[in-house]
């Protein structure tokens, strides 16, 4: 009996993404090398543009990372030390670490087990002298983010939206940062849409906030050498630029075809009692930056290895939650203390869902993991 040859499925195919795009990013590239404009100028002013107006937003800031746009939004919206600011612990470490390396204190709030995405109705609970509410579309899926505005209009608080995971996602009607105050972007190069390094953007149909963004993200100042407030260096490079203003057209076919595969792992996953597919809610339109499965009466560990021993790579998004860090020791939460996070940290497996697998590797994935819970 010949033993069949089938090639790894990876989280992430950047050759292949490559090559859809043919020609064009070289050229980009060298267009900008030959330019020597290389910080800012018109590749960034041109993405800059056409990155707010995807998102319904009247300015687009460009920065250096996801990072940096976090920590210069948040001192944007005036939030300095003694703050509270009310975020998820169900995220990537920077959307809480970037809270407290401005000074400011996290105020960690439970998320829905289902979907992995803050709760309005804890965050209710937590408002009190909360200055800021900072949600993560986390995998890609918006929160509830007019129950959010409201709850934040209502104790006087600014809405800053993390949507390092959301580009071009949408939910009721609103894109990932129509609704906010401020909302954040990371351009890492495993992002739906990522750059060739690092790179952000903040978007905001705020006058007065991105007036203060410009400054900040070059030391305070608008006239060469004149500094009106302390600021700091992190404008997004014309390179990176270029290469994003090469994938940003094409944003919207690969989140759509993220959106047909998530839907063919819904439908031949949705019916094992061992497995509970991350939610998509009924008004949403998710983007599938991570296609969240929770394995439930299994260890999703050992099936994680089942699964890697037969070439399909899932990878878990996070292992451990936001408050459990040893950095995040002294913001005084213990284990037990938010346990939708807790759970989903234990459960969770993301599996491949990039633009470039075809159905037969969705398929495969799909089987390789029904036979993974059951052994
Ligand atoms: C939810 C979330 N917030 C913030 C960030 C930080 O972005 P960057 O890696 O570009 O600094 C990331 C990126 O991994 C993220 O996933």
């Amino acid at each position: 009996m010949g033993t069949e040859v089938t090639s790894p499925i990876a989280p992430l195919d950047l050759a292949a993404e490559r090559e859809a795009l043919g020609p064009a990013l070289e050229e980009a590239v060298l267009r900008v090398l030959r330019s020597g404009q290389y910080v800012l100028g018109p590749e960034v002013a041109a993405f800059e543009r056409d990155f707010a107006q995807l998102h319904c937003a009247t300015h687009g800031i460009g920065v250096a990372s996801g990072t940096d746009a976090l920590i210069v939004g948040l001192r944007a919206l005036g939030v300095g030390p003694g703050d509270r600011v009310l975020t998820s612990p169900f995220t990537f470490f920077a959307s809480a670490g970037c809270i407290a390396w401005v000074g400011a204190r996290p105020v960690l709030c439970d998320v829905e087990l289902e979907t992995g995405l803050l709760d309005p109705g804890a965050a209710a609970s937590a408002m009190e002298g909360v200055r800021c509410v900072l949600p993560v579309h986390i995998y890609g899926q918006l929160v509830d983010v007019r129950a959010l505005r409201r709850l934040a209009d209502t104790a006087g608080a600014t809405l800053f939206e993390d949507a390092a995971q959301a580009h071009g996602a949408s939910r009721d009607g609103l894109r990932a940062g129509e609704l906010g105050d401020l909302a954040a972007f990371s351009f890492y190069p495993t992002k739906n849409l990522g750059c060739a390094g690092e790179g952000g953007c903040l978007v905001t149909n705020r006058d007065d906030v991105a007036a203060r963004l410009l400054r900040l993200r070059d030391h305070g100042s608008q006239t060469k050498y004149v500094h009106d407030e302390l600021g700091t260096n992190t404008r997004l490079a014309a390179l990176q630029a270029a290469v994003l203003n090469v994938k940003l057209p094409h944003l919207a076919a690969w989140n759509e075809r993220r959106r047909e595969i998530a839907a063919r792992y819904d439908s031949a996953l949705g019916s094992s009692p061992r497995l509970a597919p991350i939610v998509r809610r009924a008004d949403s339109e998710p983007v599938y930056h991570q296609y969240g499965v929770r394995v439930v009466e299994a260890d999703r560990d050992a099936v994680q290895g089942r699964l890697s021993a037969a070439g399909v790579f899932a990878a878990v998004h996070y292992p451990r939650p936001v408050h459990l860090q040893p950095a995040a020791a002294e913001w005084g939460y213990g284990p037990g203390s938010l346990p939708n996070a807790e759970a989903l940290c234990a459960q969770i497996l993301c599996l491949p869902v990039h633009p470039f697998l075809s159905d037969a590797d969705v398929d495969r994935v799909a089987e390789t993991l029904l036979g993974a819970v059951e052994a």
